[in-house]
């Protein structure tokens, strides 16, 4: 073999990795530049208002991505994400059921999983009676049906007391 061969081929391979090296930065700083910030509302724990004030039924609540649920025995706020890949349902009244758009997954008026390909239930919104007397919800705290959360006691406040 050519000694001149083998630097040769040392210098391809240093070029190579310098070239890779360079297209590897050029990626890691596009895919930086062209991230999208995560919203983050600064309040987390937010007050609704008075739980009179909402009808029966569904409220939405876009600017926390939620839902205020009243039934005849009180309130629960759902997560307005689907459980599947993270889609937004919608509250579709005539069917009383939450759809996503993205793959039809179906939950019914109380967030329960009706259709997949989603694989659990919406998830719920810590919920209780601030001193004001307003609703208030904990963005930071979501309670899982799977896992017994739905039954935990800010998962619900019931009303009238
Ligand atoms: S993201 Fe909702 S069904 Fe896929």
């Amino acid at each position: 073999m050519n000694p001149d061969n083998k630097a040769l081929s040392r210098r391809a391979f240093l070029v190579h990795c310098a070239l890779w090296g360079g297209w590897a930065s050029l990626g890691f700083a596009l895919i930086h530049w062209l991230r999208v910030p995560n919203y983050q509302p600064s309040a987390r724990i937010v007050e609704l208002e008075r739980p009179e004030n909402y009808p029966l039924g569904v409220t939405p609540l876009p600017l926390y991505q939620a839902w205020l649920v009243r039934s005849s025995k009180g309130f629960f706020a759902l997560r307005a994400v689907c459980t599947h890949l993270g889609c937004p349902p919608h509250w579709v009244p005539e069917q009383s059921q939450f759809v996503c758009p993205c793959h039809n997954s179906r939950f019914d008026h109380e967030g329960a999983l009706q259709q997949g390909p989603a694989l659990r239930a919406l998830e719920r919104f810590e919920i209780y009676t601030a001193a004001s007397g307003r609703l208030a919800l904990n963005l930071d705290q979501t309670y899982r049906r799977e896992n017994g959360g739905w039954k935990m006691p800010r998962a619900f406040v019931s009303w009238p007391v």
